[in-house]
């Protein structure tokens, strides 16, 4: 216990001392640690990017956010170069030398350079289009592509298509025996081929069906060293302290055994092993048991189930399931299934038991139409809405829910909260927001580990915190462009606080919010007295005077006699960016410093750390001495500057769509966690909020160590003898 509580003690120093030196990544590690899929989309035109001969780039029209998006491919690989959301919808296009003319949805025209996107302002002469290609010569049979000639109609070449062959996308052919064609498949790959001299000279396939994802979870990889360190604590855990220590000795002394006889006792070995890098197989090891290697299970909008590698994206395997109104995909009994839930009813279950290889379809039922559905426990029970308002509950059989549940629920216009009880679900409370109100975003605590109940002041007192875990916020908009945000008790549905922001908040920019331990952070573009994206925090503490405790330690509180209130802190900051979402940093034990993730605008991922978005910084002048000796503190300035260290997707533009999810995915390292953003682009990368506390750095100096332990070693040997020698001269009191 106390070795535990030291352990803790150290892990805290140090990521309090690790904190002052905020180094978000090793400069060797950026984009090796983090990988972007940067996708298309469907393709709707495709279009050679310029009428020139030396032209090698291809212009794709597809669909993103309700607009058009331009796309440049290179022609001889495939690769994406360039790619310009333009905000509006395109229905037929044109090129003519290096001029692209655009046809809107309304018939008028805009023209651009074709090459670098910039707008000209010369109308073409006569619109006609590009987009569709002359497949006069063209014959799809017997499952091949057959190219004709003009003239005698002779078959020249032909290309064998896949089976599931949906279209030609792209079709172009020269004088000179040269020819260019790209078609689609159902599964949304689109491969491209040219062909000379009746040979095909170059073939790049582009996959585009992981656009758009709807849904998703993840699995933890099975650690088998880990399950037996498991059965090994357990058998343990039935001896008695000596038997115990016994026990554990001779396994260790087994785990040494066995490793000398591995390494045929040659010390030569040992030590190369230890001095050399590390190889494929250890990598992948180490990987595993610091819960590094997760696999991300995807859903997309046109029903594909996929699985990821978080480490570098690698699909393992996909599965067309067909469904395009998956609304859920959860990993079920300790991540050996998988269960994806739809809006019309179809519910599919996968044993996922060996996740590198295809899966194997359990159950495929129906249920009736819901609206959503909710996870509600780890036992996996789910909560469903039906779409006339009705609620039911599904349980996993063989690990029933045994205690009451308290669930809450809302929509944009009430909250309901509800208790499941002996099978039963009953409504306990409903709140209703006033008649011009809309609820615009809601958050509840999380539950998870909280590593200090307060804290720690530069005067050596203690501010408590209030970690009472039934809590949840939520934002409102109103005609008049206030926006209100509202804490409550989720139990008692008590309203504990209000705050209204009456700076004429702009409702077309995203409404934020988030729970974390005893805060909540939220954000918002207002306009007055300047257009600016803000970003608040409000603080919740058992009382505002230090070293006040209110809670009892040690005594549980009845949820529904709960009387104590907690006191409020308020600030808010300017940020330069429009924010679109935000999440917050998870790790295992919740000791690593809390950040905010967020994902702005303009197509960067970055992180904030909770100290630097505190409510109790106050300006420079009313900070006493004491009060600057505080882990952390800051005086109060009204702007948050973007870090550039701290901006997670380095040179990368992400394109999400507006229904991406942010996601962090806790790690086995308490200083790592993964973070992703899922939608039209999918990024992943590791975070490490208070920097590699708990792991050593890759240039880590093995040599050094390894020499200096030699040295001593070696010291050791020599100052033995010497010492010997004079304990016997000084037994025969023999002088030197
Ligand atoms: C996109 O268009 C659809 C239908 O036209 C509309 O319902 C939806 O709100 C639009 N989404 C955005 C983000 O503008
Ligand atoms: C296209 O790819 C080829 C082969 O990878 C490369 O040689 C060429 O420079 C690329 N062109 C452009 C415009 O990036
Ligand atoms: C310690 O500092 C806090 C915050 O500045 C202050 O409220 C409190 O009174 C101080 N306590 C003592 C004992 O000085």
């Amino acid at each position: 216990m106390l070795g535990a509580f030291r352990s803790f003690i150290g892990i805290t120093l140090l990521v309090v001392i690790k904190g002052l030196f905020v180094e978000a990544i090793f400069s060797d590690e950026a984009y090796h640690i983090d990988w972007q899929l940067s996708n298309v989309g469907p393709y709707q035109c495709v279009l050679p990017a310029s009428a020139t001969e030396s032209n090698d780039q291809l212009l794709v029209l597809s669909t993103f956010n309700n607009g058009t998006m331009i796309s440049w491919l290179n022609k001889t690989s495939g690769e994406l170069l360039e790619r310009l959301p333009l905000g509006y919808r395109v229905a037929d296009a044109m090129i003519e030398h290096n001029d692209l003319f655009l046809k809107l949805e309304d018939g008028s025209i805009n023209a651009m350079d074709s090459m670098n996107g910039f707008s000209l302002d010369h109308p073409p002469t006569e619109f006609s289009s590009s987009c569709n290609p002359d497949l006069s010569t063209i014959r799809f049979e017997d499952g091949k592509i057959k190219i004709m000639d003009h003239d005698t109609d002779l078959q020249i070449f032909s290309i064998d298509m896949p089976q599931d062959f949906k279209g030609i996308k792209y079709f172009r052919s020269d004088k000179e025996n040269t020819l260019d064609l790209m078609y689609s498949t159902v599964g949304g790959k689109y491969t491209f081929t040219s062909v000379s001299d009746l040979t095909s000279t170059q073939t790049w396939m582009r996959d585009e069906s992981l656009a758009n994802i709807r849904a998703y979870t993840y699995v933890s990889s099975a650690d088998p060293n880990l399950a037996q360190m498991f059965t090994e604590l357990s058998q343990e855990g039935s001896m008695n302290v000596l038997e115990a220590y016994q026990f554990r000795v001779k396994q260790t002394l087994n785990r040494l055994k066995n490793y000398l006889l591995e390494k045929k006792f040659s010390v030569g070995a040992i030590v190369k092993e230890f001095l050399e890098d590390e190889d494929e197989a250890t990598l992948h090891q180490k990987d595993v048991s610091f819960g590094l290697l997760k696999y991300l299970i995807v859903a997309t909008e046109e029903g594909k189930i996929a699985v990821l590698d978080v480490r570098d994206g690698r699909q393992l395997w996909n599965y067309e399931s067909g469904l395009k109104d998956i609304l859920k995909i959860e990993a079920l009994r300790s991540d050996t299934e998988v269960v994806i839930f739809t809006k019309s009813g179809p519910s599919l279950t996968f044993d996922i038991t060996r996740i590198e290889t295809e899966p194997y379809l359990l159950t495929n039922t129906n249920m009736a139409p819901v609206h959503s559905v909710e996870k509600i426990s780890e036992n996996g029970a789910f909560l469903f809405k039906r779409p006339g308002g009705g609620r039911f509950l599904l349980e996993n059989p063989l690990n029933p829910i045994t205690q009451d549940l308290y669930l809450l629920d809302h929509n944009s216009k009430e909250l309901n909260a509800f208790i499941y009880q002996n099978e039963a679900i009953t409504e306990t409370w409903k709140t209703k927001v006033d008649e011009q109100e809309e609820i615009v975003a809601f958050s509840s605590r999380g539950e998870e580990h909280v590593a200090n109940l307060g804290i720690v002041l530069g005067n050596r007192t203690v501010l408590y915190k209030y970690l009472y875990p039934h809590l949840a916020a939520y934002a409102t908009k109103n005609e008049e462009n206030v926006l209100t945000i509202r804490i409550i008790d989720t139990v008692s549905g008590e309203l504990l606080h209000t705050s209204f922001h009456e700076d004429e908040v702009d409702f077309n920019f995203p409404i934020n919010l988030v729970f974390g331990e005893h805060w909540c952070v939220y954000t918002y573009f207002s306009t007055k007295p300047v257009p600016e994206q803000k970003i608040a925090v409000i603080e919740l503490y058992e009382s505002l005077v230090a070293n006040e405790r209110v809670s009892e330690p040690l005594t549980e509180v009845n949820a529904l006699g709960n009387i104590q209130r907690p006191q409020f802190i308020q600030k808010a900051y300017l940020y330069p960016e429009v924010i679109k979402n935000i999440g917050l940093t998870k790790t295992k034990l919740g000791i690593t410093t809390k950040s905010i993730i967020l994902e702005l605008e303009n197509g960067q991922v970055t992180i904030l750390p909770k100290f630097i978005l505190s409510a109790r910084r106050v300006e420079e002048s009313q900070l006493s001495v004491d009060d600057k000796k505080e882990f952390m503190v800051m005086p109060y300035l009204s702007a948050i500057p973007i870090n550039d260290q701290a901006v997670l997707t380095h040179n990368r533009v992400l394109l999400t769509g507006p229904d991406s999810h942010l996601l962090s995915i806790p790690t086995d390292l308490e200083s790592t966690t993964l973070v992703c953003t899922l939608g039209h682009d999918l990024f992943c990368t590791r975070v490490f909020p208070s920097s590699q506390f708990d792991k050593l750095s890759p240039s880590f100096e093995k040599g050094k160590l390894m020499a200096t332990v030699i040295g001593l070693l070696l010291i050791c040997f020599f100052l033995r003898p010497l010492v010997d020698t004079k304990k016997l001269k000084l037994k025969w009191l023999v002088k030197d």
